[in-house]
């Protein structure tokens, strides 16, 4: 690859291939390296790639380690560090910030697909889905009956939101115009009442939690919310809470959730992230009343182009040395 000018395309190293449409345009401008597996990039191999290659702008995924090795590794050439993710966890940023990186997220873009995600695994957990798919899978349906798989109602249910961010507050839209939910939240610190979508504030974690009949936990991964559902927290929920988890697998103790889940404290749980991706703790396969997917979130055609479009946009105004609103560090 030859070195970026004004009139140059700049050079990216992207740790996985992106859809096409992305592809597609981010070749119309820019010369690219693309990660030819499909799966994550060893540390080893991340770090060849960026080394070997020089690029001015690493594309990289959540799933990629991005600690300080990882960043003092990268060659001078490297000035941006964009994630498809809201998600940063897997970046030291303040190694990005001594190492001098422009770091971009992608915030707002996918909160609508996220939230969608949220309803999902809430509908399918109350409505015991997985259950439900089972018994048609496995041949063992009798006919309709009046006391078949009898689930919860979610319409007027009391929600409680973990994390009333961009993603929270979409989920609070859609579970109160939605499904008439009362909802209330738990964050750091109380919201705007303008951002709060109708939402009541609750700052006493006890008091939130035995208030959340349903629970969504939308908050992101950092030291103060690791480890977040576990067996004190649990025990606050109302008997029979169902719980559902969008945001990041390290938020919840899996032996507290699958104890609760087994003894009907939790009635049931719809989970999209997990600790350990791709492996997940085993015992979520054999729970009847567990809804499981793969980190599926953002995962709309429409939401990852537009991450991807977001993040171009922001890699090209950053080496261009123009503001970018996107940006972490
Ligand atoms: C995010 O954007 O953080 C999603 O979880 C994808 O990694």
């Amino acid at each position: 690859m030859s070195a970026a000018t004004s009139d140059q395309p700049s050079r990216l190293v992207l740790t996985r291939a992106l859809p096409d449409a992305a592809m597609n345009r981010l070749r119309a401008r820019h010369d690219a390296w693309v990660n030819p597996h499909d799966r994550t990039l060893t540390p080893d191999e991340l770090r060849q790639a960026v080394c070997g290659h020089e690029p001015d702008a690493v594309l990289a995924m959540a799933m990629d380690r991005l600690d300080a090795p990882a960043l003092m590794a990268f060659p001078p050439s490297v000035k941006v560090l964009a994630t498809l993710s809201v998600g940063h966890e897997h970046i030291d940023l303040e190694a990005a910030r001594r190492r001098g990186l422009v770091v971009l997220h992608t915030p707002d873009i996918l909160s609508d697909a996220v939230a969608e995600m949220a309803i999902l695994l809430l509908l399918a957990a109350a409505r015991r889905a997985h259950e439900g798919a089972q018994l048609l899978y496995e041949g063992r349906w009798g006919g309709w009956s009046p006391t078949q798989l009898l689930g919860r109602d979610v319409t007027g249910g009391r929600l409680g939101i973990f994390g009333m961010g961009r993603i929270g507050r979409t989920i609070a839209r859609r579970a109160s115009r939605g499904f008439d939910m009362k909802v209330h939240y738990h964050n750091r610190s109380r919201l705007p009442v303008e951002q709060e979508e109708g939402a009541t504030y609750v700052g006493d974690r006890d008091a939130f939690l035995s208030a959340s009949d349903f629970l969504v936990i939308a908050a992101p991964s950092s030291e103060a919310t690791r480890g977040f559902l576990g067996a004190a927290t649990i025990a606050k929920l109302p008997p029979g809470a169902i719980v559902v988890n969008i945001a990041r697998g390290d938020l919840v103790d899996d032996e507290a959730l699958v104890a609760a889940l087994r003894s009907g404290r939790i009635a049931s749980a719809g989970l999209d992230v997990f600790n350990n991706e791709p492996r997940i703790f085993e015992a979520y396969k054999t729970l009847p009343n567990v809804f499981l997917q793969p980190h599926q979130g953002s995962s709309t055609m429409g939401t990852r182009v537009r991450m991807a479009e977001l993040l171009l946009e922001g890699i090209d105004a950053a080496l261009a040395g123009r503001p970018v609103q996107n940006r972490l560090a």
